[in-house]
């Protein structure tokens, strides 16, 4: 049985200008990021979290994006902390999320966030501190999302592009769970995504203005 996925978004994004497909993306995230993602942020907090963390670690603007959409597709497919069979259930948010996102965003910005899933399931193969520093939360969804990587999975993971800005963004992703913390407004990042938009990104490379990708890499701490 397909899952419902929420149209309302897309519908207002097409065909729309760059600076409306940020207003409804931005709107969107406002109004139905405020159910929680577990029993300590919001699922805007969430965002707002990890977005500020690749803000921080001084990384790309697609990069920046990815963090601040990465778990859309919890939003999309309605799904949060309220619901008794969250993450039990595989919903596939990360592959719904980044399709969701492909018609207006370029691969840099939608394969971290594709990848997101699979990068905890290659960090937890990589690194056992990693493991043992996932939320519980994180560490009960491991289960259902395929478990830890085996070496062949590693490999071709490996020869994905944007795979070490996935593994990144994990990172963030996992430190992004502080209830309370003080973080910079969604406005904030209407510049940044307003010039990751597929139309825009685009232009920008044919004239030899491609957003700078410097990633780093950061350390995972206890959640
Ligand atoms: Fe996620
Ligand atoms: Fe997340």
């Amino acid at each position: 049985m397909q899952n419902y996925v929420d149209p309302s978004l897309a519908a207002e994004m097409r065909n729309a200008t760059s600076e409306r497909k940020v207003n409804a993306l931005f709107n969107y995230m406002e109004k139905r990021g405020q159910s929680f993602y577990d029993e300590v942020v919001t699922q805007l907090e969430h965002a707002l979290q990890c977005a500020a963390l690749a803000q921080q670690n001084n990384a790309s603007p697609t990069l920046i994006t990815s963090a601040l959409l990465h778990d859309l597709g919890h939003i999309i497919l309605d799904e949060h902390n309220a619901d008794k069979a969250f993450l039990d259930i595989d919903l596939n948010h990360e592959e719904i999320g980044a399709a969701y996102l492909a018609p207006f965003f370029p691969e840099s910005v939608t394969t971290p966030i594709r990848l997101h899933v699979p990068a905890k399931r290659y960090l937890c193969a990589t690194d056992a501190a990693y493991h043992d520093g996932l939320s519980d939360a994180s560490k009960k969804s491991l289960i259902v999302q395929g478990g830890v990587m085996s070496e062949a999975e590693r490999e071709a993971f490996e020869q994905i592009p944007h795979f070490q800005d996935a593994l990144t963004l994990r990172r963030w992703d996992d430190l992004a769970k502080v209830r309370g913390l003080e973080t910079a407004a969604l406005e904030t990042y209407r510049d940044i995504v307003r010039q990751c938009l597929k139309n825009e990104f685009s232009y920008r490379s044919s004239i030899g203005n491609t957003p700078r990708n410097n990633s780093t890499q950061s350390g995972n701490t206890n959640l």
